[in-house]
């Protein structure tokens, strides 16, 4: 998959979103098996709203809500699973262990991860496959850097 180097800058919120759909469009044509993507950046960044865009850019229909609460949303359209997890709560290893995430991230399907920071250490195990990081940050115009790396296993 191609990966921006240079971040992409986005001055709203649909903006962001559209940038999620293209890239759940590209996740759909060139890794029709899943993927695993970690979003990273700090609180009101715009992991959620990128999420929604890439639910969409997948092909899920179904409205995309805020994981935070319930910490793992799961929707499914046709043969596309999507596993949304939201990490912002969990503070302990123990937390984490007790989320039954490994199955998720060893399953096929989509899994998108706010937070993804918390499980780096993880996938960089080296039976974890590659995954993809975006990083999302603040502008000083207000709007939004977003980067696209992909991370080897
Ligand atoms: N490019 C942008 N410019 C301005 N506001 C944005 C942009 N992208 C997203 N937002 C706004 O940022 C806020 C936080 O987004 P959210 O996805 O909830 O963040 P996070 O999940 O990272 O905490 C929302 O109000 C959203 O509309
Ligand atoms: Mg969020």
């Amino acid at each position: 998959m191609s990966v921006s180097r240079r971040p992409l800058h986005t001055t709203s919120p649909e903006q962001t979103a559209d940038a999620g759909r293209q890239l759940g469009a590209r996740l759909a044509a060139e890794r029709p098996h899943g993927a695993v993507v970690l979003l990273v950046g700090p609180l009101g960044a715009g992991k959620t709203v990128l999420a929604k865009g890439i639910a969409r850019g997948l092909g899920i229909e179904e409205p995309v809500s805020s994981p935070t609460y319930t910490i793992i949303s799961e929707y499914r359209s046709g043969a596309v699973l999507l596993h949304h997890v939201d990490l912002y709560r969990i503070e302990s290893r123990e937390q984490l262990e007790n989320l039954g995430l490994e199955d998720l991230l060893a399953g096929t399907g989509y899994v998108l991860v706010e937070w993804g920071e918390k499980i780096q250490d993880w996938l960089a195990a080296p039976r974890a496959a590659g995954h993809l990081r975006v990083t999302l940050a603040l502008a000083a115009d207000g709007g939004r850097d977003i980067v696209v790396e992909e991370v080897a296993a």
